[in-house]
């Protein structure tokens, strides 16, 4: 995707974002670049900002002020809809899966494969099953178990899993994850963070917000810090450290400043 023909060194880029909500400034001109084939971590502590402004992405929240550019074309973002036309697809832990469906069908969910009979539009599940488990493999995904089974039985860091490869099922190039090991044990968010490392290896580029910075360390590229609603620091992953990033988040030996 970034060949001669991108304009930008980002695939996704936001300029200027502002949100308020009553008298709260919960982003205050925040710019943020995700670069092509990138893990990028968003951190901060609780309230800084970091769900308001991925949901800005994904249409969940509307931008007071601020643009946003897809391979640096600027476009509108005013639903989830847009968000996913514009092949970004946002994943919630438990939100998005259907519990009383088997795997399979969570996959397809909204683009089912029928066929007509009699006037009657049924669903071709074994077609769809047999596409479920291709895609799940593609993406090294083994142990779920049977494509059949249903979602409630799954465990959290599967069910994770799952709605993590729908996002991808579907082409879309960026994927944004909200704290996607927030719940799950270390067995459990080891999987969940192997899934990242494939996506990242099949060309998707990846915003990840964590409280965890282990987490953030071992898969990510490059790191955002935002604190109270402000871009506070953004490094390489490779120049920076635990401790420095802890300082970022807390403001301890840099308040007011910007690192870079
Ligand atoms: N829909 C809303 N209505 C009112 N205030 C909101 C709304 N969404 C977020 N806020 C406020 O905006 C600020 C930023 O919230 P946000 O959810 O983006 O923080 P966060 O960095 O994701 O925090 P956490 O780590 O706790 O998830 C907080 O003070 C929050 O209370
Ligand atoms: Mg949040």
């Amino acid at each position: 995707m970034n060949d001669s023909k991108s304009k930008s060194e980002y695939i996704l880029e936001v300029r200027g974002i502002k949100k308020s909500f009553g008298g709260l400034r919960a982003l205050k001109s925040v710019d943020l670049g995700l670069k092509y084939n990138e893990v990028l971590a968003i951190v901060g502590d609780n309230g800084a900002g970091k769900s308001t402004l991925v949901k800005a992405f994904s249409g969940a929240v509307i931008p007071d002020e601020g643009k946003i550019y897809i391979d640096g074309e600027e476009v509108k973002i005013k639903n989830p809809q847009d968000a996913i036309k514009l092949g970004i697809q946002m994943s919630y832990q438990d939100l998005a899966l259907v519990d009383c469906l088997n795997i399979s069908t969570n996959l397809f969910m909204g683009r089912e494969i029928c066929y007509k009979f009699l006037g009657m539009n049924f669903l071709r599940l074994k077609k769809m099953s047999l596409e479920a488990k291709g895609h799940l493999e593609s993406l090294g995904i083994r142990t779920i178990g049977n494509i059949n089974e249903k979602v409630r039985n799954l465990s959290g860091g599967q069910r994770q899993v799952i709605a993590i490869s729908r996002s991808v099922f579907w082409g879309n190039k960026i994927i944004i994850l909200d704290e996607p090991t927030g719940a799950l044990g270390v067995r459990e968010s080891k999987k969940v963070l192997d899934l990242i490392k494939t996506l990242k290896s099949k060309n998707i580029s990846v915003i990840i917000i964590s409280h965890n910075l282990n987490h953030v360390f071992s898969i990510a590229d490059r790191i955002v810090v935002l604190r109270h609603g402000e871009k506070v620091g953004e490094k390489e992953i490779k120049d920076t450290d635990g401790d420095e990033v802890v300082k970022m988040i807390t403001g301890a030996e840099f308040a007011g400043k910007e690192l870079k």
